[in-house]
């Protein structure tokens, strides 16, 4: 038998689901200053030009991230991606945005865009194991109160 079998209680990557959008919102909000309402994920979700996958546990009922990207011919945009706080740091970031490279892949898609804030070093680290780089800046692009504006970084992927 193969060594290094999957463990039946690793996390899955699954499609989005509506049923999902409560837990997505709070993931979300727990990561970000303005978080997505349920309606707002489940309505960008039910775009047909918009891809959406969730991290889920082993019995496939908690979910640990999502991650939607827009495709409109060859190009997409990951519009966003986020692990559950108490979860990050244990490949399954990974995971997910590689099943939507894989998926965007399988649609035809030859470049994948993103914006990333320049301070954001989880983010960062990676999408650039994931084979992005950098094309682009936007300066001071991020207010922050009381803190210097942060610069966006547009990253780019070729399949
Ligand atoms: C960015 C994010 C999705 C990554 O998900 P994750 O599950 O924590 O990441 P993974 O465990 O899959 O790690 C992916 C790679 O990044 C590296 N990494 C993870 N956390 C890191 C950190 N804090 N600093 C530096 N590198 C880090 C890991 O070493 C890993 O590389 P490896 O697979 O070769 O070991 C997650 O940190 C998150 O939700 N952040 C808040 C939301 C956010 O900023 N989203 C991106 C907006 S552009």
């Amino acid at each position: 038998m193969w060594p290094f079998a999957r463990s039946s209680a690793d996390p899955v990557v699954r499609l989005f689901t509506p049923a999902r959008a409560g837990a997505c919102a709070a993931i979300h909000a727990a990561s970000f200053h303005r978080g997505w309402s349920a309606q707002e994920i489940a309505s960008l979700a039910a775009e047909s030009s918009v891809l959406a996958h969730v991290s889920l546990d082993s019995q496939e009922k908690t979910v640990l991230g999502f991650s939607l990207a827009r495709h409109v011919g060859e190009e997409a945009e990951i519009l966003t991606i986020v692990v559950d706080p108490a979860r990050q740091g244990r490949g399954l970031g990974r995971a997910l945005l590689q099943t939507q490279l894989d998926a965007l892949s399988a649609l035809g898609v030859s470049e994948v865009f993103l914006e990333v804030e320049a301070g954001n070093a989880a983010a960062l680290t990676l999408y650039r194991k994931l084979g992005f780089e950098q094309v682009g800046e936007r300066k001071a692009y991020y207010a922050k109160a009381g803190e210097p504006a942060a610069a966006a970084l547009i990253l780019r992927r070729r399949a």
